[in-house]
């Protein structure tokens, strides 16, 4: 089985997992674990920011986030398909009670006039005050989109002249910095905070970081351990974030080469892909053009030995190349993907059907 769902599902390297078993540990709630304070240090250099925290998970990150820049009945603005909006559960109401105000876009990607519109009038006292703007890179719900770092720092500009704070949803800021050649700090200084995923490209188990200045890392801090996020050996896992941060970098071009292999394959082979929208280690594929649902779709992949997942919009899949897919891998995949969904036998080379699970 070819696994393409998306980057999440990497298991360590036995180099990483040797990483972990040496890590030097203590009590990271204490800030007594010093891997987990080297990590801290790296981060917040990386992400261009005075201060980072260790977190379990980028949820938490993006939810610490709005909970630190904005005040119960505040409006955040994000562009359309945010997973912080559309995919942790609400958290934006729950945690920080906010209004979550969507920008329409293709790609995620909006202007620096998009967002002009969208915030509502300052003086207007009926209206819930937009304090916060988001904006996510790369975009998932948006195919893996990279936003330019002109394009930011005009959204940026724009917040800033409104008053607002900025979040960056970074979970994949280093495919976004690696696809775009511009240093990742570039792209985080531009913002209040920063997310960070290791566990998506970098191939950690699990870990997240959030970077913003110390009086805000304070703050992240408490709310870490307000919403139960406070560890112990957590050096354990920040161990594999070093060595991801040493070795699993400039490889996450490979997974942009990948995908960007699988989509020119899978156009050759006639399939509704749109090469433009290739520019990190998502593709996307619109089976409704083969007259598929997504449910047909992924299960006669799965059925053919390619597992991908609905992409956000409406009967369109998505291919994820990550740490475990192969260059030999997105050959095989190349071969069975168009197999499976135009209907014809699903065989291998030697004339035999594989076995699907
Ligand atoms: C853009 C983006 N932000 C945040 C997250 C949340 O990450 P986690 O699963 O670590 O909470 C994801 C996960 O897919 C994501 O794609």
């Amino acid at each position: 089985m070819i696994d393409l769902r998306t980057d999440t599902i990497t298991q360590p390297t036995a180099a990483m997992r040797k990483a972990i078993a040496e890590a030097v540990v203590g009590d990271e709630q204490k800030r007594e674990d010093p891997t987990v304070i080297a990590l801290e240090e790296r981060s917040a250099v990386l992400l261009g920011h005075e201060e980072a925290v260790f977190l379990p998970t980028a949820t938490m990150a993006n939810q610490i986030a709005l909970r630190i820049l904005t005040e119960p009945g505040d409006e955040a603005i994000v562009g359309g398909d945010a997973h912080l909006f559309l995919h942790e559960l609400g958290g934006p109401a729950v945690h920080s009670g906010l209004v979550v105000k969507s920008i329409e876009t293709v790609d995620g990607r909006f202007s620096s006039a998009q967002l002009r519109e969208a915030v509502n009038p300052p003086a207007d006292l009926h209206m819930a005050p937009t304090r916060l703007v988001c904006v996510e890179n790369t975009h998932n719900g948006g195919g893996g989109r990279v936003w330019p770092l002109e394009q930011v720092r005009e959204v940026t500009a724009e917040a800033r002249r409104f008053g607002l704070a900025t979040h960056l949803d970074g979970a994949r800021l280093l495919n976004a910095a690696v696809a775009a050649g511009v240093a990742p700090a570039e792209y985080g200084r531009e913002f209040d905070t920063v997310s960070l995923c290791l566990s998506k490209g970098l191939g950690c188990p699990l870990g997240a970081l959030i970077a913003g200045s110390r009086e805000r890392m304070a703050k992240a801090r408490r709310l870490k351990h307000l919403f139960g996020g406070a560890m112990r050996q957590a050096g354990i896992v920040a161990a594999a974030g070093l060595y991801a941060l040493d070795n699993h970098v400039e490889r996450l071009a490979d997974d942009h080469a990948n995908a960007r292999r699988l989509a020119e394959g899978l156009v050759e082979a006639g399939m509704p892909v749109d090469l433009e929208q290739v520019e990190t280690n998502f593709v996307q594929l619109d089976a409704a053009v083969l007259g598929l649902g997504a449910d047909d779709a992924v299960a006669r992949l799965r059925a053919g030995g390619v597992l991908l997942s609905f992409a956000t919009r409406k009967d369109v899949l998505r291919a994820v190349t990550h740490l475990d897919v192969s260059a030999e891998d997105i050959e095989e995949a190349l071969a069975r993907i168009p197999r499976a969904l135009t209907g014809a036998p699903v065989v291998d080379a030697a004339g035999a059907a594989p076995t699907p699970y």
